[in-house]
């Protein structure tokens, strides 16, 4: 797996929001080690704020907007999936890609999807996550790569970062520092993934 061009991994980023994992992955592309190149960033919604980030950081954007759809999720994620292929994506990083995959996406894509997810799992599975440790008492709240499988935020973790819960923190503030620890870990992650990949073949 690799580019033979570029000698590096063509990863897609799938946003739904910011893009603020996104916009530390296509920085920590630039290196010059770097075993990864963000080849595109793709959002189920048109208006999402990070497709405008990538753009500007000069990478290949697309939307396909998941409500014309409606409840027919794998027709959707076909849609997806013909514009990974047309991009000649070899690794996907989910990266607040708000949306549940089918299985037919997630098997297409089996031990090549990679997902950060806001909490130290199996700890917090789903959405609130915050809130959920906060309200647990926990004395350290994190954040979580894995792959994806069927099971959401299930899949085989690959690393994890903690961070300190501080006395008055409030889901905001617990948010906003798992996040700065997010974009150390993600790109960190995704680039010893790539690099075993690249030597298991
Ligand atoms: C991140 O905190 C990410 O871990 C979370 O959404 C945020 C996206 O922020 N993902 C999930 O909750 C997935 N279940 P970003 O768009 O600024 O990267």
């Amino acid at each position: 797996m690799e580019d033979p061009r570029t000698g590096r991994v063509r990863v897609a980023v799938l946003i739904s929001g910011a893009g603020s994992n996104m916009a530390a992955l296509i920085d920590a592309a630039r290196a010059a080690d770097c075993p990864f190149e963000v080849a595109l960033v793709l959002s189920n919604k048109p208006d999402a704020g990070g497709l405008t980030v990538a753009e500007g950081k000069g990478v290949p954007v697309a939307a396909v907007d998941h409500r014309p759809f409606g409840k027919d999720r794998e027709a959707h994620e076909r849609a997806v999936d013909a514009i990974l292929n047309e991009h000649r994506v070899e690794v996907v990083a989910l990266a607040g890609y708000m949306r549940l995959l089918t299985p037919w996406l997630v098997q297409r894509w089996e031990g090549r999807m990679l997902n950060i997810h806001p909490s130290l799992l199996p700890k917090y599975p789903g959405l609130d996550t915050h809130a959920r440790a906060l309200a647990a008492g926990d004395l350290e709240a994190g954040c979580t790569v894995h792959l994806v499988t069927e099971g959401v935020d299930e899949g085989p973790i690959l690393a994890q970062a903690t961070v300190p819960m501080l006395p008055d923190d409030t889901s905001n503030s617990l948010a906003q520092r798992v996040l700065t620890a997010e974009h150390a870990l993600y790109p960190r992650a995704l680039a010893d993934f790539c690099r075993a990949q690249m030597r298991s073949l």
